[in-house]
């Protein structure tokens, strides 16, 4: 019997990879980049950058994994074997199952903080509850004990799901997280459109202000598109090993951009009318817009309290569907192997990613003045992922299918129409593979 495993239905993969894109990134980091980056300028140059790097460095991922039906280093493997290409290309693979150890590291070090926001009550009749939050906020961070709690709670699930499994643990999984995230995701936004200064909000994020275009405002836009669709280091390609054959792979890749985007919007719009309407609160107040700013502005609102919860709650699921696919490349690259079971693998790899986040909490706390050529080991992690492995992985990709896989194969696989097709070939091979090589450029020297 084949050992092949395939999701049911095209909306497992949907959700899934979606579910893989939409997290922190979105939630998150896209409200507090706008903040600090000046609006509309960063929106506009983001979802540029979302349809001409995004759109065909995914397709190409997915192209590459149901391809395989392996994990992204076995994938990467049989491509350039049955394509006479480099044996050495699965090092791409690699690369990609270390970044997504890497990133799981400290990513759940911040949805652990997320998630312990959800049990965090206010206590009522607060004289400032600016002071309060912000006092909050301090002794979480220079807490490692706490830290280390949450960080715990939330790598247990993450493996415990993955645990289960690409049929019983992901797919199932994401079914039942992804209906509910939107579902709070609309009521959240809804409710700070109505009770928050909404006028103001569509201004900032959509009223074409192009004095704030700076080259770091469009380097910053591109990397956050990076790491927002979960592209450069192979978790979508470990999913497209998961699609169904007859799914096309052309109207997928636009529904998950589709839904990645309409969630990064709509957690602006649940952040930045309740940040408007409220004179202490700062626009531009940074990572810790979420945790410091909107507990305070919640507060004082009406069902502020069950509406704060909601959002937390929010923030985990996302996070959860995301951290699930940092982990499965490595974990599946290794089931491959036929030696050591999932469930002791994932426990292995769990393990290893929980060591290497303490010292991303320390960087908080007791680590913090330590730093090498000036960043401390999170702001160091965080930097050799964002700016070095992913934007490295997605250029290798826009080389390998771009340059170097025939036209016939791609064109079976890929399954376009012929402008589909010239159109995703063109931006892939010159405009995707080229300004990856400007970020990378730019960020690193
Ligand atoms: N896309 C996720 C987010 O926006 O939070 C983060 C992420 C997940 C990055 C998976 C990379 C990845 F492979």
């Amino acid at each position: 019997m084949s050992d092949i495993k395939i999701w049911k239905g095209n909306s497992t993969f949907i959700l899934a990879a979606a579910g893989s894109a939409v997290g922190l990134g979105n939630i998150w980091k896209f409200p507090y980049m706008v903040g600090s980056n000046g609006g509309s300028a960063f929106v506009i140059v983001y979802l540029i950058c979302i349809l001409v790097i995004g759109l065909p460095v995914m397709a190409s991922e997915i192209l590459i994994g149901k391809y395989g039906r392996k994990s992204p280093i076995n994938s990467l493997k049989k491509l350039s074997k049955d394509l006479n290409l480099n044996k050495n290309w699965y090092f791409l693979g690699v690369l990609g199952a270390i970044a997504g150890l890497l990133i799981l590291s400290y990513y759940s070090v911040f949805a652990g903080m997320a998630f312990s926001y959800i049990f965090k009550i206010f206590p009522s009749g607060l004289e400032n509850p600016s002071n309060y939050s912000s006092n909050y906020f301090g002794s979480l961070s220079s807490s490692p004990v706490i830290l280390i709690f949450w960080h715990s709670i939330f790598l247990f699930f993450t493996c415990l799901i993955v645990g289960f499994g690409v049929v019983k643990g992901i797919g199932r999984s994401v079914n039942i997280l992804m209906p509910f995230l939107f579902i709070f995701l609309l009521a959240v936004s809804a409710y700070s459109a109505y009770v928050g200064d909404l006028k103001s909000t569509l201004n900032f994020l959509f009223f074409p202000n192009f004095s704030a275009l700076t080259p770091e405002v469009i380097l910053s836009a591109m990397g956050q598109a990076f790491f927002s669709l979960s592209i450069g280091m192979g978790a979508i390609m470990a999913y497209g090993a998961y699609m169904p054959e007859k799914q096309v792979i052309g109207k997928t890749v636009l529904t998950i951009i589709f839904l990645d985007t309409f969630v990064a919007i709509a957690a602006g719009i649940a952040i930045f009318p309740i940040v408007f309407s409220n004179e202490y609160l700062e626009i531009s107040a940074g990572p810790g817009l979420i945790f410091e700013t909107l507990p305070v502005a919640f507060y004082s609102l009406p069902f502020g309290e069950l509406f704060s919860i909601i959002f937390f709650i929010l923030i985990s699921i996302a996070a959860l569907s995301s951290s699930i696919s940092l982990l499965e490349p490595f974990t599946a690259w290794i089931e491959e192997r036929k030696i050591i079971k999932r469930k002791i693998i994932v426990l292995l790899l769990g393990l290893s990613t929980w060591i290497l986040g303490l010292g991303s909490i320390f960087s908080f706390n007791i680590w913090s003045e330590i730093t090498f050529l000036g960043l401390n080991f999170l702001e160091l992690l965080d930097y050799l992922t964002n700016n070095i492995m992913l934007p490295l992985g997605g250029f290798l990709v826009a080389i390998l299918v771009g340059w170097l896989i025939s036209e016939d194969f791609l064109q079976k696989n890929i399954k376009m129409n012929h402008l589909q097709f010239s159109v995703f070939k063109f931006f892939l091979k010159y405009v995707s593979a080229g300004s990856i090589v400007l970020i990378f450029f730019y960020s690193v020297l």
